[in-house]
């Protein structure tokens, strides 16, 4: 499979699926898409913080659809100087994009974001070899946290996850698949639920999808369900948060989806926060 590199607006390189042509960013900047649509709305740092507060050590991410591995490393910038690490597992289907990622740096994607994104791409390396293994992710000499890749299908492979480093609990998702238009596969209603179901009280999921089903779907899992933020060009997406209140959505989207939500088989629950009205 071969996938073809693409120079986004900051400078930064994304891949372009072979086959449908969508690239894994937002052409307006995939390391800006990183940092601005999936660290920052996760609330990674100020999150890192309270854990910190807490006595706890690491940040548990579950990172949905690992591409290049650009979230991953914008969920380490955050990270640092927290005193918390990153204790991500990451699921993707496919083993050669993130092949074609480090292939990528060796050549032309060198710029800022190298930083965090190099040491992401050597833990990769070692979890291609050792897939579904835990392995250290370091930055010089220090050591910043551990990813576990897991590869095949996350339909299949997040609900076979064995809990390993108390990985049970999320403290936040990264949702970053291809768009439903050319693969509706993670968009499905009890993938959503299943990845809710996984969520520690006051994670937050971050997605660029501002789809009503999708939304609807993340709502009927029992998450509170607002606004994300606006990415470039591209519209807001959705935050959704477990026990907390995202930005909320406008006043008539958010009656509808309350609506909607309280309509169907049995939701998780009635009266989710930010869809009262
Ligand atoms: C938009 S890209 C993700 C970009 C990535 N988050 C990054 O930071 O570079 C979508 C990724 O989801 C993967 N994917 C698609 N369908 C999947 C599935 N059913 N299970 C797991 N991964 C899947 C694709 O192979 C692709 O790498």
């Amino acid at each position: 499979v071969r996938w073809f590199p693409l120079e986004t607006q900051d400078g930064s390189w994304t891949l372009v699926h072979p086959v449908h042509g969508e690239a894994c960013h937002s052409l307006a900047g995939a390391w800006t898409q990183a940092r601005e649509r999936y660290a920052l709305p996760c609330g990674l740092a100020q999150r890192a913080r309270e854990i910190a507060a807490e006595g706890g050590t690491v940040l548990r991410l579950l990172d949905i659809g690992t591409g290049l591995g650009l979230n991953l490393a914008a969920a380490l910038e955050a990270l640092e100087s927290s005193g918390v690490a990153l204790e991500a597992v990451t699921l993707e289907l496919d083993s050669s994009v993130p092949r074609a990622a480090i292939e990528l740096a060796r050549g032309r994607a060198q710029g800022p974001w190298l930083d965090w994104h190099a040491p992401v791409l050597r833990a990769l390396a070692t979890a291609l070899d050792a897939p579904g293994r835990v392995v250290p992710i370091a930055r010089g000499t220090a050591s910043v946290g551990n990813l576990r890749l897991v590869l095949g299908d996350a339909r299949e492979t997040l609900p076979a996850l064995e809990p390993a480093l108390e990985m049970e609990e999320f403290d936040a998702v990264f949702l970053d698949p291809f768009s439903p238009r050319v693969d509706p596969s993670l968009w499905e209603e009890p993938f959503l639920r299943e990845v809710a179901r996984r969520m520690a009280p006051l994670s937050r999921l971050s997605t660029y999808s501002s789809s009503f089903a999708v939304r609807l779907a993340l709502a009927r899992a029992g998450l509170c369900v607002g606004k994300g933020p606006r990415v470039g060009a591209k519209s807001s997406g959705t935050l959704a948060c477990r026990g907390c209140e995202p930005p909320p959505l406008e006043p008539r989207a958010a009656r509808r989806l309350a609506r909607r939500a309280r309509e169907g088989p049995a939701p998780e629950s009635s009266g989710v926060c930010g869809l009262r009205s």
